[in-house]
C-alpha cells in the first residue's frame, strides 16, 4: 500500500508545484516565463507599453484636444499633419491626442489595442478572440517571443529586434500606421512586409514573385483602396485579403501548416474545416475545384519536404547513438531557466526535441540540419502556399543538397573517428570551451 501511496501523493503534489512554478516564472514585468530573469532595454516601453512604458515628466499641465494640438504643432508637426488627414480628426466627433494618449502630460499613455478597443470593440474583440486558435496568432505574438529560451538566453543587443516585429500583439499601428491609422494602407501587400520577410517566413519575397503579387505590383496604384476586402472589390489578392478575409481582425482562423516547422496531418477532420475556409476564399476568383487542387499541390510539397527532412533527422540520430555529435548535450550550457536541461541534459533534434536550442551552440552538422529545416524548408513550404513555382523549384533543389551535405559529412565524421580509434587518439571534450567559453560568459554578462 505504502509503495502505491507514497508515488501516488508525489504525483498530486508535483501538479499544483508545477503550476505554481510557471506562476512564480511568469510574476515578473511583462510577459514570457523568463520575466524574472530578464530586464528590458528602456525603448522596450513603446513596444510593449502596458508593462514598461514610463511618461516623461518634463512637461507639467493637465490639457484639452485643441491645446495638445496647439503645442505639438511646433514640437511634432509631422504628427499633427498626418493626425489632422486621419478619419480620427475628420469623423463627426472629434477624436483628440488625449483620446489617446490621456490629458495629464505626466501621465502620458500610449494606446495599446485595448484603448483603441474602447472605440473599435469589433476589431478589438476579433483580435482578442484569435487565442484560441493558439499559436501562432498575432494576438499571442508578445507571450510567443518572450517564451523562447534564446530570447533571454542572447545579449539583448542581438534580440530586441523580436520584441519590435512582436509587438503586433502589444499595439494597433502595426498595420495602420500612426497618426493616419488608415484602412487603405492595411489593405495593401506593403502594411505586412516589414514584418513577414526573411528566410524563416518568406511571405514578401513569396507573395511578390506569384502572379497574385505580380499583378498587385503592375496595377495596384490604380484600384480603390476605400473598399472593404470583399468580393468584387479587387482583381488580385493582397496579404490582408487572403489572410484577413471580410476585414476580420484576425490571421490564425485558416491556418493549416501554421508556421511550417513540423509535419501536420492536413486531412483531420479539424483541418478539412480549415481547408474548406481557404477553398470558399479562392473561389472568390477561381473556380473551386482549381482552388482545391492547388491546395493538394501543397500538401504534395510538404511531403516531399518532410521525406527529406526526416532523411536528414535519421542520419543525426544515428551519429548521436554512436557518440558522434560534439559538443553533446552534457558539453554545452544549458539554457538559464531550463533547470531540467541541467539535471537530464538532452539532445535535441528537429521540433519535437526542441526548436530554440538548435539556433547556435551545437555541433556543425546540427546546424546543417537546423538550416535546411528552417530556412530551405520553409522557404519551400511560403512558395507553395503563395504560388512562387520558382520558389518551390529551388527550394527543393536546396533541400535534396543540404541533404546530400549532410549525409557527407556525416560520412566524413565517421571515418575521422574511425582513424582516431585505430591511431588510439582519445577524443578531446569541447566542453571546457563550451560550458565556460568566451561566448558563454559575453551572454552571461550581457543579459
Ligand atoms: C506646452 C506644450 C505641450 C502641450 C500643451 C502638450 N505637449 Fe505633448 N509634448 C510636449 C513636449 C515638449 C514633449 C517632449 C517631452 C520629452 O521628450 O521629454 C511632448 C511629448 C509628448 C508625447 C510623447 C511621449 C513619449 O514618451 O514619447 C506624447 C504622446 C504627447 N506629448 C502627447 C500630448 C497630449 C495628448 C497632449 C494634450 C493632452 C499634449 N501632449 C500636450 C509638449 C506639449
Ligand atoms: C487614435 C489614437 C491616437 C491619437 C488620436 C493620437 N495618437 Fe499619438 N500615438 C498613438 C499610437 C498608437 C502611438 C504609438 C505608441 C507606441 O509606440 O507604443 C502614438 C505615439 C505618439 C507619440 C510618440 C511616438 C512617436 O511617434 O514619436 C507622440 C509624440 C504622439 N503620439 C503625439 C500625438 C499627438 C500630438 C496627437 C494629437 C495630434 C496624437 N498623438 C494623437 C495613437 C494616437
Ligand atoms: C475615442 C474613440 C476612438 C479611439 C480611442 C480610437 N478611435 Fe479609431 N476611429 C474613431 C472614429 C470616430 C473613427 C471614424 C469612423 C468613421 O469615419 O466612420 C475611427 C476610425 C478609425 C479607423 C478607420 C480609418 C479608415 O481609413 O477608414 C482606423 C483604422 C482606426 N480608427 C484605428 C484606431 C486605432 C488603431 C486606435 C488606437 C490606437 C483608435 N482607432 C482609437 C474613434 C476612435
Ligand atoms: C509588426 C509586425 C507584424 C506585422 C506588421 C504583421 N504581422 Fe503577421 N505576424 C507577426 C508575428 C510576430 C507573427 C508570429 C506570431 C507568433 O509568434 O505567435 C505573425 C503571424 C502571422 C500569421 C501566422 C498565423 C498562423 O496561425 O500561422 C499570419 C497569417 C500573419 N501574421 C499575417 C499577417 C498579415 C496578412 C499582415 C498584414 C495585413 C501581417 N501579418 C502584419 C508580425 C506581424
Ligand atoms: C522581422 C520580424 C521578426 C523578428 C525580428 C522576429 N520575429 Fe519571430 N516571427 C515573425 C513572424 C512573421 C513569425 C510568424 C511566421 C509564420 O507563421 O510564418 C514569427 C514566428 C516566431 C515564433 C514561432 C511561433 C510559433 O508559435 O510557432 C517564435 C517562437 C518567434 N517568432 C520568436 C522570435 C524571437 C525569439 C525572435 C528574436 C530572436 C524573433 N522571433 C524575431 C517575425 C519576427
Ligand atoms: C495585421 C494587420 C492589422 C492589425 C494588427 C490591425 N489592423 Fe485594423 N485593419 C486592418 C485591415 C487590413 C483593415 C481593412 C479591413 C477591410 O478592408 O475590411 C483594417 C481596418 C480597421 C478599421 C476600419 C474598419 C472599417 O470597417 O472601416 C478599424 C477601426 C481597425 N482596423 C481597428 C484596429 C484595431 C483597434 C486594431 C488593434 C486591435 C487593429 N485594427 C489592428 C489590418 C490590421
Ligand atoms: C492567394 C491568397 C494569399 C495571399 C495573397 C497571401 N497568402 Fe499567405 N498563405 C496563403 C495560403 C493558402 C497559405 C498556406 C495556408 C495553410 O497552410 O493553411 C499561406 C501561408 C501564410 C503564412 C503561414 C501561416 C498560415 O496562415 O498558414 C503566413 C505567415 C502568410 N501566409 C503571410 C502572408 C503575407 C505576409 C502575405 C503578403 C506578403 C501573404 N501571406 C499573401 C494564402 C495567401
Ligand atoms: C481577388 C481575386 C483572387 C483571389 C481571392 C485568389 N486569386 Fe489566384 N489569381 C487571381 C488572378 C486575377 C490571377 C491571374 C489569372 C491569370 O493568370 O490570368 C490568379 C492566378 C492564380 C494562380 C496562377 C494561375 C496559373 O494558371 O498559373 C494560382 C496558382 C492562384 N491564382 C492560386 C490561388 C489560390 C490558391 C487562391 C486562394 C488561396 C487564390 N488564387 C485566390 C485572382 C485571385
Amino acid at each position: 500500500m505504502r509503495y502505491l501511496l507514497i508515488p501516488l501523493i508525489l504525483a498530486l503534489l508535483a501538479v499544483p508545484t508545477g503550476f505554481a512554478y510557471i506562476h512564480w516564472s511568469k510574476s515578473g514585468p511583462g510577459a514570457g516565463l523568463y520575466s524574472r530573469h530578464w530586464s528590458p532595454d528602456p525603448v522596450q516601453g513603446y513596444w510593449d507599453p502596458d508593462s514598461f512604458y514610463q511618461s516623461p515628466d518634463s512637461v507639467q499641465g493637465v490639457f484639452e484636444g485643441e491645446q495638445c494640438i496647439q503645442c505639438h504643432e511646433g514640437i511634432t508637426p509631422g504628427i499633427v499633419t498626418d493626425w489632422r488627414q486621419s478619419h480620427h480628426a475628420r469623423s463627426d466627433e472629434i477624436v483628440y491626442c488625449n483620446d489617446c494618449h490621456g490629458n495629464d502630460h505626466q501621465q502620458l499613455v500610449l494606446p495599446t489595442p485595448r484603448i483603441c478597443g474602447a472605440c473599435h470593440e469589433k476589431q478589438h474583440s476579433e483580435f482578442r478572440d484569435e487565442a484560441r486558435y493558439g499559436f501562432p496568432s498575432h494576438v499571442l505574438a508578445m507571450e510567443r517571443a518572450l517564451d523562447a529560451p534564446h530570447f533571454v538566453d542572447k545579449p539583448k543587443a542581438e534580440v530586441q529586434s523580436c520584441v519590435q516585429c512582436h509587438s503586433v500583439a502589444t499595439k494597433c499601428d502595426s498595420c495602420h500606421t500612426r497618426h493616419r491609422f488608415e484602412a487603405a494602407e492595411a489593405r495593401r501587400s506593403e502594411a505586412c512586409i516589414t514584418c513577414h520577410s526573411g528566410p524563416p517566413h518568406p511571405d514578401d519575397e513569396t507573395y511578390f514573385a506569384s502572379v497574385h503579387g505580380q499583378i498587385y505590383l503592375k496595377e495596384g496604384d490604380g484600384w480603390d483602396w476605400s473598399k472593404t476586402l470583399k468580393k468584387g472589390n479587387y482583381k488580385a489578392p493582397t496579404c490582408a485579403y487572403c489572410h484577413m478575409d471580410g476585414g476580420r481582425h484576425q490571421v490564425a482562423h485558416k491556418s493549416l501548416w501554421k508556421f511550417g516547422l513540423r509535419e501536420v496531418n492536413p486531412h483531420t477532420s479539424k483541418n478539412q474545416v480549415l481547408r474548406q475556409r481557404w477553398i470558399r476564399l479562392c473561389s472568390d476568383c477561381h473556380q473551386e475545384q482549381q482552388a482545391t487542387q492547388w491546395l493538394a499541390e501543397m500538401d504534395r510539397e510538404r511531403k516531399q519536404a518532410w521525406e527529406k527532412l526526416y532523411a536528414a533527422e535519421n542520419v543525426l540520430k544515428d551519429l548521436r547513438a554512436d557518440g558522434l555529435l560534439h559538443p553533446a548535450a552534457s558539453e554545452r550550457p544549458p539554457y538559464p531557466m531550463d533547470w531540467l536541461d541541467k539535471i537530464w541534459p538532452r539532445e535535441r533534434i528537429g521540433f519535437f526535441e526542441g526548436q530554440a536550442s538548435a539556433f547556435y551552440n551545437v555541433s556543425g552538422i546540427e546546424r546543417d540540419y537546423f538550416e535546411m529545416w528552417y530556412f530551405d524548408n520553409l522557404g519551400a513550404y511560403k512558395s507553395a502556399a503563395h504560388g512562387n513555382q520558382a520558389g518551390v523549384a529551388e527550394g527543393h533543389q536546396r533541400l535534396t543538397a543540404a541533404l546530400q551535405q549532410i549525409e557527407i559529412r556525416a560520412d566524413k565524421l565517421r571515418g575521422l573517428a574511425e582513424a582516431e580509434r585505430k591511431a588510439g587518439i582519445r577524443s578531446h571534450s569541447p566542453a571546457e570551451l563550451w560550458l565556460n567559453g568566451e561566448y558563454t560568459d559575453h551572454n552571461r554578462e550581457h543579459n
